[in-house]
């Protein structure tokens, strides 16, 4: 690990437009509002949050598959968002992808040789048929198995297959979007054990999405936990779980299961109430106003729009939630 910064997102706003009725016209969804993301060369930063929180639209505007609306997307100290043409696919470059379902991600009338091999053919680079098979070993599969089509392989071996092809071109940053959530669970931690093997090797930072809180724990030295749109609390990872200081964080935690039947069964359950409002009309004040578990009537007021404070170092949580319980 160093401090060389690989990626930094700045006050990040992605909007989608979609059409509410052909009378009533444009409904604007604030997917991503005012985000900010540090990362680290050979680190991971873990995005967490329930379905509809704008994990995915985060990794669509870091890949270039959405439009941004304002902000900066920065890879090593140039934003993305200001390059065009050929500097811009250069730097893409330099950023691969792992999905959730590696079985749609990978074009199955095509052999697991190119599909590996695809990215380095784009590349310009002719000779790959041994590139491949050292991707293929690096990822843990026999490297014999180059000639099969993906319906030949298990999930998690297709979810190898992902993996080799997003480190086939040396890239500094792999957007990982939910990687194990469709995954057994004894295969869930093969994958993760992979993808920290593969960090140590080749300094590769990650920013891994999932939902799951326990998941991002095992990879991740910092956690963002996103609630619609905005990061509502960051710390690194020991912090989050020592010392959760926004309810949304505890009620998270306290939804993991613990281990231990007779602890689990004297756990007292927090619950969290209704669905993720949505993300065209947001709640006025806090943003978890409508389903935090102690609201005041301080709570609808302005405060939330002003974003994040450090309570203490490295400790960041949404200004207007620093004294609630
Ligand atoms: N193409 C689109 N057009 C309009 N709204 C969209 C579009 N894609 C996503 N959204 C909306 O943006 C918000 C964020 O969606 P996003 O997929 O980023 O969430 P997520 O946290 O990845 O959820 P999940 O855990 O279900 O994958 C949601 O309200 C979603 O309905
Ligand atoms: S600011 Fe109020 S509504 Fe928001 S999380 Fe804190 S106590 Fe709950
Ligand atoms: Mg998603």
């Amino acid at each position: 690990m160093s401090n060389k910064k690989i990626l930094e997102i700045k006050d990040l706003k992605v909007f989608y437009e979609s059409s509410r009725s052909f009378f009533t016209g444009k409904n604007i969804v604030k997917a991503v509002n005012g985000l900010n993301i540090d990362i680290n060369q050979g680190e991971t930063f873990g995005l967490v949050g329930e379905s509809g929180s704008g994990k995915s639209t985060v990794a669509r505007a870091i890949l270039n598959l959405v439009k941004s609306n304002s902000g900066e997307i920065n890879l090593e100290e140039e934003n993305l968002l200001k390059l065009k043409g050929s500097k811009l696919r250069s730097k893409q470059k330099q950023i691969g992808a792992i999905f959730q379902d590696p079985y749609s991600s990978l074009n199955p009338r095509m052999k697991i040789k190119d599909i590996i091999a695809e990215p380095l053919r784009v590349q310009g680079k002719k000779d790959v048929e041994e590139d491949v098979k050292n991707l293929l070993k690096m990822v843990g599969l026999d490297n014999r198995m180059d000639n099969r089509f993906p319906h030949e392989f298990s999930g998690g071996q297709r979810q190898r297959i992902g993996i080799a092809r997003a480190i086939s071109t040396n890239p500094k940053l792999i957007i990982c979007d939910e990687p194990v959530s469709a995954l057994d669970v004894s295969v869930q931690a093969q994958i993760l054990n992979l993808l920290k093997d593969l960090q140590k090797k080749l300094n590769i930072s990650y920013l891994f999405i999932a939902h799951d809180l326990s998941v991002v724990k095992y990879l991740s030295l910092k956690i963002g936990v996103m609630y619609l749109g905005k990061i509502v609390e960051m710390a690194d990872s020991e912090t989050i779980f020592s010392n959760p200081m926004h309810p949304y964080t505890k009620i998270l935690i306290n939804s993991i299961p613990v281990p231990d039947p007779k602890i689990e069964r004297k756990k007292k359950f927090i619950p969290i109430k209704g669905d993720i409002p949505s993300a065209s009309n947001p709640p006025a004040g806090c943003v978890f106003r409508t389903r935090c578990p102690n609201p005041t009537s301080d709570c609808k007021d302005g405060k939330s729009e002003m974003g994040l404070i450090e309570i203490e170092p490295d400790h960041w949580v949404d200004k207007c939630c620093v004294n609630c319980k």
